[in-house]
């Protein structure tokens, strides 16, 4: 049975895989590194601090901690320019209609994102009142993909981790499901998606209906 639904956000529920990449290739650039979309994929689900090492670590510069720390800041600062401009349009296609119909079927729902900015992108899209919780990555050990976050998220609803569902588009993400007894879902075109218990080309997909199908099926 699927007794929870556990979310990764970005990338799942809203559209800012996109504003990641704009970000990164700011900094990238500014370092004369070359960023490309594979590369931001790759990144997708590692923390702030991951991601600005991985790309400074491309570069001929070497800085001091305090500098990097105010990369960081400097980073965060485009890139919640760029998400105060979310609406409820920019929630992934099908997202809307899903969330809600996990609601009216009272199936608590938490966001695993590795995103400091969640409860903020969640706000714009008008859909941060759906979910009991969003695991506050602040107080995490390890990040994704260790599954600390969604075990995290499973213990904040006092949900069994074979009881819930989790999903993501992210290969750190994936990996971290896959460490844990929930049943996966895979969403996007990346090769690596297929690993999981039930694999979709796009949001659209999903349904309660078609993960219970899924469910029963694994469960034979
Ligand atoms: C998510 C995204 C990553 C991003 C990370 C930190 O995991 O997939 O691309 O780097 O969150 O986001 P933040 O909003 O805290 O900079
Ligand atoms: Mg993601």
């Amino acid at each position: 049975q699927m007794k929870a639904v556990i979310f990764d956000m970005d990338g799942v529920i809203s559209n800012t895989v996109p504003l990641h990449y704009e970000t990164n290739v700011r900094l990238a650039n500014s370092l004369d590194v070359d960023f490309s979309h594979e590369w931001n994929q790759a990144l997708q689900g590692l923390s702030r601090r991951k991601t600005v090492d991985a790309i400074i670590e491309k570069s001929s510069f070497t800085f001091t901690e305090e500098e990097i720390v105010e990369i960081c800041a400097k980073k965060n600062t485009h890139y919640q320019a760029l998400i105060t401009q979310l609406t409820a349009e920019d929630a992934q296609p099908g997202i809307q209609r899903f969330i809600k119909d996990l609601a009216a079927q009272k199936i608590p729902m938490v966001v695993a994102s590795a995103s400091q900015n969640a409860r903020l992108v969640l706000t714009q899209l008008e859909l941060i009142d759906y979910f009991e919780g969003v695991v506050d990555v602040t107080k995490l050990k390890r990040g994704k993909p260790d599954p600390e976050i969604f075990l995290k998220a499973a213990e904040h609803i006092n949900v069994y981790p074979s009881e819930c569902v989790a999903i993501e588009d992210g290969e750190a993400g994936l990996s971290a499901i896959l460490q844990t007894e929930m049943f996966s879902v895979g969403v996007g075109h990346e090769p690596f998606l297929k690993k999981a218990d039930f694999y979709i080309d796009s949001t659209e997909r999903l349904t309660i209906e078609s993960l219970e199908v899924a469910l029963n099926l694994h469960n034979k």
